[in-house]
C-alpha cells in the first residue's frame, strides 16, 4: 500500500526537477539575443550565429558610478540579457549598485534568480525575510570584500550604513532575474489594488493607505 502511495510522489517530483523556476541550460554554445525576431520564445531568438561579434557578448561602462539622487538613495545599473545580447540562455547576469550615504535599496525581490553580492566600498547592511509561516528576518552589516547571497525568490534589502558613499556587485542566476519591489508592487499597482482591500490586508485605517498610494 505504501509504495502505491509513494509512486505517484515520485513521478511528480522526477517530473518535476526538469520544471525548475531557474533558466534553462543551454543546447548550444551560444544563442545571441534577437530581440527584433519575429518568433515569441521563452526567452530570445536566436542572432544568426554567422553573425554573432565580440559586441554581442560585451558591455561598459561598470565603472561608471550610478545615480543616487532620487527618494531612496540608491541606483542599480543592470547588465541582463536587455542590455548585453550574448547572456540570452545562458542563465546568468549581474548589476552594479550604487548607495549615497544612508541610500537603500528597498524590500523587493527577484522572481526568477538567486543573487550573490560582493562590497567593493562602503559597508552595507544586507538581509532577506524567510517565508511563511517563520518570516525570520536573516540580517548582517558587511564590510568591503564581504559577499552575501540571497535565496532565489526572497524579499531582501540593501541599507549603506556609512557617511560615505557604498557601491556592491551582484550576481544573478537569470538571464532576466526580473524585479518586484514590494512598496511599488503593493501601492504603486496600476490600477490601485482597491483600498479597502489594502487597509484590511495591513489591518490600518484607508486614509493610511490611500497616503501611501499618493507616494507611488
Ligand atoms: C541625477 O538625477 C537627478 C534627478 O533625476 C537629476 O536632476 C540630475 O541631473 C542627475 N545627475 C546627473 C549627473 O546626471
Amino acid at each position: 500500500m505504501a509504495s502505491n502511495v509513494l509512486f505517484p510522489g515520485l513521478l511528480i517530483l522526477i517530473t518535476c526537477s526538469f520544471a525548475l523556476a531557474s533558466d534553462n541550460s543551454p543546447l548550444q554554445d551560444f544563442c545571441v539575443a534577437d530581440p527584433n525576431g519575429p518568433v515569441l520564445v521563452n526567452g530570445f531568438a536566436c542572432k544568426d550565429a554567422k553573425l554573432v561579434q565580440a559586441s554581442d557578448f560585451f558591455f561598459s561602462g561598470l565603472h561608471l558610478m550610478g545615480n543616487t539622487s532620487n527618494a531612496v538613495g540608491s541606483r542599480v545599473t543592470p547588465v541582463t540579457v536587455a542590455q548585453l545580447p550574448g547572456l540570452n540562455t545562458l542563465g546568468i547576469s549581474m548589476a552594479r549598485i550604487d548607495f549615497a550615504p544612508w541610500g537603500i535599496n528597498p524590500p523587493h525581490t527577484h522572481p526568477r534568480a538567486t543573487e550573490i553580492l560582493t562590497v567593493i566600498e562602503g559597508s552595507i547592511q544586507v538581509g532577506f525575510v524567510t517565508s511563511n509561516p517563520e518570516v525570520r528576518l536573516i540580517s548582517k552589516v558587511l564590510a568591503k570584500g564581504d559577499v552575501f547571497v540571497f535565496p532565489e525568490g526572497l524579499v531582501h534589502f540593501q541599507k549603506n550604513v556609512g557617511y560615505g558613499n557604498a557601491v556592491a556587485i551582484v550576481g544573478l542566476s537569470s538571464q532576466n532575474p526580473g524585479v518586484i519591489t514590494v512598496a511599488n508592487a503593493v501601492f504603486g499597482a496600476k490600477p490601485d489594488i482597491p483600498n479597502d482591500l489594502l487597509a484590511k490586508a495591513f489591518q490600518v485605517d484607508v486614509k493610511v493607505v490611500d497616503l501611501i498610494q499618493s507616494k507611488f
